[in-house]
């Protein structure tokens, strides 16, 4: 089955960082992993919405490289939500034909909940709807470096020439390769910033900011920043067509 025409003015791939589930738990009197799963019934909000809508691909960061610097016990909190989103979601999401994917070190994570990622990857690989790609302990700098380094190696091994090294090139070998770029990229919880995300990729992306935190997100907000993106003139460094 050939990829749906999307509705005119819905972005194919849309990127977000799930940010302000802390602060949303703290300013009710709740502990921090309170917001965090309040975070996760958002995700599924937002993964319905979004199928709903028909974005091809939604890309949603999760855990960073750098959120291991954060209280053991928040970070143990955190992939034991991984671990149960893969145990009680997977089954539902390949039902509704969703593709899903990790992007990140995956050489990082534990034995056994690398299995389960890859195992949620391959039951899923044939479906041809909406891709959920989950960036889980990623970086984007680790990710172009992880990416410089296999490129170098190829180059060691006389596989690749230094001049045949392209921008295409690059964004193959990054773990987002295949997938098209993110058109809308939304941050909830009112911070201003990348946040080592998707730094290559983002290259000719639309950002919306939004404060509300991330566990009040869902069908409503989505649409909001979808309605922003469609009011952009994306220009790619030329001129509008009617202007030329
Ligand atoms: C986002 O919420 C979830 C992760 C980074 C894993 P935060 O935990 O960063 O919440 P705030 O930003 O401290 O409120
Ligand atoms: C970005 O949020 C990472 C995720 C949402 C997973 P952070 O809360 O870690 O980002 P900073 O520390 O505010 O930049
Ligand atoms: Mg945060």
């Amino acid at each position: 089955m050939s990829a749906p025409v999307l509705p005119d003015g819905v972005p194919r791939h849309v990127a977000i960082i799930m940010d302000g589930n802390g602060r949303w738990a703290t300013e009710r009197g709740l502990p921090r992993s309170a917001g965090h799963r309040q975070g996760v019934e958002a995700l599924r909000r937002t993964v319905r919405a979004a199928g709903d809508i028909g974005i091809g691909v939604l890309t949603l960061y999760s855990f960073s490289s750098e959120n291991w610097s954060r209280p053991a016990s928040e970070v143990r909190f955190l992939l034991e939500l991984l671990r149960r989103f893969i145990r009680t979601d997977v089954a539902e999401l390949h039902q509704a034909n969703v593709r899903v994917m990790m992007i990140g070190d995956r050489d990082g994570l534990e034995g056994t909940l690398r299995t389960m990622v890859e195992e949620a990857e391959a039951l899923t690989r044939e479906n041809d709807g909406m891709k959920l790609v989950i960036a889980f302990n990623y970086g984007s700098r680790q990710e172009i470096t992880r990416a410089v380094r296999v490129i170098a190696r190829k180059v060691a091994e006389g596989k690749i020439a230094p001049g045949d090294i392209t921008p295409a090139v690059i964004g193959d070998h990054l773990d987002t390769g295949g997938l098209p770029e993110p058109d809308l990229l939304i941050r909830t919880g009112g911070e201003q910033r990348l946040s080592n995300y998707l730094l290559w990729q983002c290259a000719y992306t639309e950002f919306v900011f939004i404060p509300d935190y991330w566990p009040e997100f869902g069908a409503e907000l989505l649409g909001r920043a979808i309605s922003a993106y469609r009011m952009r003139d994306r220009r790619f460094g030329g001129v509008k067509s009617q202007s030329a």
